[in-house]
């Protein structure tokens, strides 16, 4: 196709340059031999007329034609390389400088007569025939100012005009077939120029329309081919860029699958060998109660881990409806901590609950809200032994903080950044901390819900501190 669109450049650049040229030079060439023809004939008469006033001087005098004015004649002619014919007033040949005396006793044309009588010149085409080149003949006034006796005309061929001519139209010829050569190579050298970048931006096209976005064109070129090629650049640029969106979406819906899967195998696998085991009588009896009990809690884990997921999938999808209204911040913190203050007791870890009197009131879903700072509560608890977990709530830029914080193991700063990702669990081979790693991605999203912002700071081995920031109620 990009041989096509070469060729076709390529024909009609030559094509234009050649007319253009010829056209070009044949203008020219018809102008310069009408001119230089005009400029051989003008300098010619010139001389003729020139030569035929000296005629005129060498026999001013004579009235009558004798023979030895007929031998002067035939010197002038020999000088002069003309021809000379000597008329009366009435315009009858009266002498010629030739032999033969062909024209002798003829008349020139009465009007030119008349006009050497009143002392004009005249310039005259006469034709001979057998004669190749063309004559020139001039025509003057014979005698004196005022006492004219006839007329005397000159005629000789026009030298060297017909050389000059044609020595003109070769050197045109010559000029022409070298505009040509060079018409060739300057469309070749533009043609090449113009189908190289075109054929590049083919080349990505092609590329493109295969679903590969890798390829730029290089074309550094300012004009319109290389605004075309800035264009598609640009716009490989943004194809990528969704592509690669589209890739990523992709591996995080691919993940989250394989997650859940997993997540749900787990505790099946374990559900299904203790059943069997059960099932098949190699339990004594009094083991038996120890065995249901895990079981019915890998049953409760499923369904938190259910629960979990739906409840993530719709917060993605947007399909939660938050019921917000004012809602008074410290009850629901005790309420958070009277809940884990057993489990906290089993740990050996202290709860604490700090609110500043001056905290008002937040605008948030309370169900939403309990939600989140259990889910805060519920980790720290989970990674702190023998500590002390704080919760507190102040007043912040016209919202409150909400700051759930433990003496903890704290987190690493590499995955300070990941814990938010679903699935994402900091000591995925223990199975020390049960959980799926789905909490803090369902607080995020509960808190981005609420138009408030989540921060953590932590340190490994101190502890960490969860920030969580909500507008007030106006
Ligand atoms: N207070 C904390 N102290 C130390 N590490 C924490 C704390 N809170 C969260 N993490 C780290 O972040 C990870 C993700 O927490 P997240 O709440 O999302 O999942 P999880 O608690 O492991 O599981 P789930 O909440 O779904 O039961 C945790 O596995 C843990 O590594
Ligand atoms: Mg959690």
């Amino acid at each position: 196709m990009i041989l096509g669109i070469d060729k076709s450049i390529f024909r009609r650049l030559l094509f234009s340059y050649m007319l253009t040229i010829l056209l070009g030079l044949c203008a020219v060439g018809i102008l310069m031999s009408f001119l230089t023809k005009d400029y051989i004939v003008e300098t010619q008469t010139q001389e003729l007329l020139r030569k035929a006033k000296r005629v005129n001087l060498t026999i001013q005098n004579v009235r009558e034609m004798n023979d030895s004015v007929k031998d002067l004649l035939v010197f002038l002619d020999q000088s002069f390389d003309t021809r000379i014919w000597v008329f009366d007033r009435s315009g009858q040949i009266v002498a010629t400088s030739s032999k033969d005396e062909v024209y002798v006793g003829k008349s020139v044309d009465a009007s030119v007569a008349q006009r050497m009588i009143k002392g004009e010149e005249a310039v005259l085409n006469l034709q001979f025939e057998g004669m190749k080149d063309t004559m020139l003949s001039v025509v003057v006034p014979w005698g004196k100012e005022k006492d004219v006796y006839g007329g005397i005309v000159l005629h000789a061929p026009v030298v060297g005009m017909n050389q000059t001519i044609a020595h003109l139209r070769e050197t045109i010829l010559w000029v022409t077939l070298f505009g040509i050569v060079m018409s060739v190579a300057i469309a070749s050298l533009l043609s090449w120029s113009i189908s190289r970048p075109l054929r590049q931006i083919e080349k990505v096209a092609t590329r493109i329309g295969l679903g590969d976005y890798s390829e730029r064109i290089d074309v550094k070129a300012k004009d319109e081919i290389g605004e075309l090629a800035g264009t598609i650049n640009r716009m490989v640029e943004q194809l990528e860029k969704i592509d690669r969106e589209k890739r990523k979406l992709e591996q995080i819906r691919i993940d989250f699958l394989g997650n859940v899967s997993h997540e749900l195998r787990t505790p099946l696998t374990a559900m299904q060998g203790f059943l069997e085991a059960l099932q098949d009588g190699l339990i004594v009896d009094q083991a038996r109660p120890k065995y249901y009990d895990i079981i019915y809690k890998e049953t409760l884990h499923m369904s938190r881990l259910v629960d979990d997921i739906m409840d993530l999938v719709k917060l993605e999808n947007n399909a939660i409806e938050l019921e917000r209204r004012p809602v008074e911040i410290e009850p629901l913190l005790k309420q958070c901590m009277y809940r884990f203050t057993p489990e906290a007791a089993e740990k050996g870890t202290a709860l604490a609950l700090e609110v500043h009197p001056a905290t008002p009131l937040v605008f948030a879903d309370p169900d939403r809200l309990q939600q989140i700072v259990n889910n805060l509560v519920k980790n720290a608890l989970k990674f702190t032994d023998h500590g002390t977990i704080r919760l507190a709530a102040a007043p912040k830029e016209n919202g409150i903080s909400i700051v759930v914080s433990d003496t903890g193991t704290g987190i690493s700063p590499e995955d300070q950044e990941l814990i938010w990702e679903r699935f994402f669990k900091a000591d995925r081979g223990r199975s020390k901390t049960k959980g799926t790693g789905l909490g803090l991605a369902i607080v995020r999203e509960l808190v981005s819900l609420h138009e408030g912002k989540i921060t953590v700071a932590s340190e490994v081995g101190k502890g960490t501190a969860f920030e969580v920031w909500l507008p007030q109620a106006s």
